[in-house]
């Protein structure tokens, strides 16, 4: 791994940079934003409700085809459709509901290192996640921010074709902004 630090809230590794910023997923200009979403994929509260207001309607048409088409999407999987008004296309993924179990750790590194796939197959260049399961799905943060960091730390590690420019991390609030950050500096060389 070829490891750069430039300041607290980002982190180099090869050619692309890992960012956090405390903020909406919905206002970021990037190509792809990460949706933690429901199995139904029929939308929700917290981010889901927060992505599927800014996109629209065609967006959950999006969403029915795909589960009409290839049935509910299970825990660890990732799906992306168009982004409705949302300049970005989406990205969802179900995270799993917390319930302390060793395989809990295993679908949420599945749940990124999916989203990561996705987006580097279509060549997308900047990707946006939430901080997936930490809501209603009531992963401890403590525990899930250094299970996302480490997993998108591995991925951008592995030699590849297709470099992504930025994997931004966009943390609802300052609770979770700070474990996240906590959680690159445990990473940082
Ligand atoms: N931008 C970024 N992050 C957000 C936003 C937003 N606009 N709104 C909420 N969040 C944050 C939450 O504060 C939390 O830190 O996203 C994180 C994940 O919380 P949830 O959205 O509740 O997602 P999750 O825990 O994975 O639960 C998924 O919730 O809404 C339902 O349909 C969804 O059933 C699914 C479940």
């Amino acid at each position: 791994m070829n490891e750069r630090s430039d300041n607290t809230n980002s982190l180099r590794i090869g050619e692309t940079t890992i960012t956090l910023v405390e903020g909406d997923i919905t206002t970021q200009d990037v190509d792809a934003i990460v949706n933690a979403a429901n199995s139904g994929l029929i939308g929700g509260g917290g981010v889901d409700g927060a992505i599927h207001r800014a996109a629209g309607p065609t967006l959950k048409d999006a969403c029915q085809i795909i589960v009409e088409r290839e049935g509910r999407l299970p825990a660890g999987q990732a799906v992306m459709t168009d982004g409705g008004r949302l300049s970005a296309r989406v990205i969802h993924t179900v995270g799993p509901r917390y319930r302390g179990r060793p395989m809990d750790r295993d679908t949420l590194a599945s749940c990124y290192r999916n989203c990561l796939c996705l987006a580097r197959d279509a060549s997308l260049r900047r990707v946006a996640f939430p901080s997936i399961s930490t809501g209603a799905y009531r992963y401890p943060i403590e525990e899930a921010a250094p299970i996302a960091m480490k997993t998108v730390a591995h991925f951008l590690g592995q030699p590849t074709e297709h470099q992504l420019a930025e994997v931004r991390f966009v943390l609802f609030d300052h609770r979770t902004f700070l474990a996240y950050q906590q959680a690159m500096e445990r990473i940082r060389p």
